[in-house]
């Protein structure tokens, strides 16, 4: 029976050797020192023995229990600790380590020219107003002295909006419906009733004009940014595009309040060193009417001959004038008490001609490739 002893602590002895991890482990004390286990096995045979062996024997099997208790003990708390050690190992963060950022996206270059030049022209009182996209021909053209078939109506190469016929009566329900109420909403009740004409995707954004003048409150000091239409696509030209349109009307306004805001404009956009000019030209809404131009960027005026970008030393902008008597009083201004000047051109235009940006085809603004816009 002594032996069994022995033999059950040298057993447990080999196996718990060989035992890495704590599942093993809880085996192994379920075998032999469990419940039902050896050495419970032993002791059960033990009690059977008589009185005088058992005593000897006790001493044995206290003595193997309490060295095979130590040892598991012991064994226990080698393997908890190789097991933390590797898990923490596998599991190991640098929590100084910096994490990885989200790519974070910014606004499209001419919605940020946009921004800049409302801004700009908000510094000196202009308020950003907004006139209908899709409008009545009455707006983007007739009431701004182009009579129907007039040539000068040629320069916008316009699309029209079908099915919108000149009548006001159109069917319930319909898109051209719902354009029609929002137009009327947006306009003045109209007295004489001029015909309105067709519906046009505005080519310019010279249809604010008249709208704003209708709106009966003056002086005014506005600039309107919208999205303009023509049929035209080249290196210089998108069918979609941005104007802006200045527009002041007030008392004693001169050339010289017109070159001065142009002037302003020229050195808060394109930077401090760039001067504007105006040259004659023809609009029939405004007289006199002059094309802008502002110095080149690139060459600055010195050597123009040579410089790829501009006409010696000078880079077209867009137009303007002082506002045609006949577009005042189709917004029910008077021309003898008030008068005003106007300007309007191109967003993308006058983004191209940044210092620096040495865009030479337009269209890539609308591209959508992102090496392009991420350049930005
Ligand atoms: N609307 C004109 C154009 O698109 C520009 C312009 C605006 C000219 C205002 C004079 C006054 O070409």
């Amino acid at each position: 029976m002594q032996s069994k002893f022995q033999q059950f602590k040298t057993d447990f002895e080999a196996q718990l050797h060989t035992v890495a991890d704590r599942l093993k482990l809880e085996e192994l004390r379920t075998q032999f020192l469990g419940r039902k286990g050896k050495l419970a096995e032993l002791m059960k045979e033990m009690g059977l023995l008589a009185q005088d062996q058992r005593q000897v024997l006790g001493a044995v099997a206290n003595e193997v229990k309490t060295a095979v208790e130590a040892a598991f003990a012991q064994k226990e708390t080698t393997v908890r600790a190789q097991e933390d050690a590797a898990a923490a190992q596998r599991e190991w963060i640098d929590v100084t380590e910096p994490g990885s950022w989200p790519r974070a996206g910014h606004l499209h270059p001419v919605s940020t020219a946009i921004a800049e030049i409302s801004d700009i022209f908000s510094r000196i009182g202009f308020s950003r107003v907004r006139a209908p996209e899709v409008d009545w021909d009455y707006y983007a053209f007739e009431s701004l002295n182009m009579p129907k078939d007039h040539p000068a109506r040629d320069d916008w190469e316009t699309f029209f909006v079908k099915q919108a016929a000149g009548s006001r009566q159109q069917a319930a329900g319909t898109e051209d419906e719902r354009i029609h109420h929002e137009l009327q909403a947006a306009s003045r009740p109209l007295p004489a009733s001029p015909d309105m004409g067709r519906l046009v995707l505005t080519p310019h954004t010279s249809n604010s004009q008249v709208r704003e003048m209708e709106k009966g409150k003056l002086p005014i000091r506005m600039i309107n940014i919208n999205r303009t239409y023509r049929r035209q696509s080249d290196v210089t030209h998108v069918p979609m595009f941005h104007q802006f349109e200045g527009l002041l009307i007030d008392k004693d306004v001169t050339i010289g309040n017109l070159k001065g805001t142009l002037d302003y404009f020229a050195k808060a956009y394109f930077g401090p060193s760039r001067v504007t000019r105006l040259r004659p030209h023809h609009f029939r809404f405004t007289e006199p009417s002059f094309e802008i131009d502002i110095s080149c960027g690139l060459c600055e005026g010195k050597d123009s001959a040579m410089c790829r970008l501009c006409k010696a030393g000078w880079l077209e902008l867009g137009g303007a004038g002082m506002v045609h008597p006949n577009v005042l009083k189709a917004g029910g201004v008077d021309p003898k008490v008030h008068g005003g000047f106007a300007f309007g051109w191109g967003v993308e235009r006058t983004l191209s001609m940044k210092s620096g940006m040495n865009l030479d085809d337009i269209r890539l603004l609308y591209k959508n490739d992102l090496r392009f816009v991420r350049q930005f």
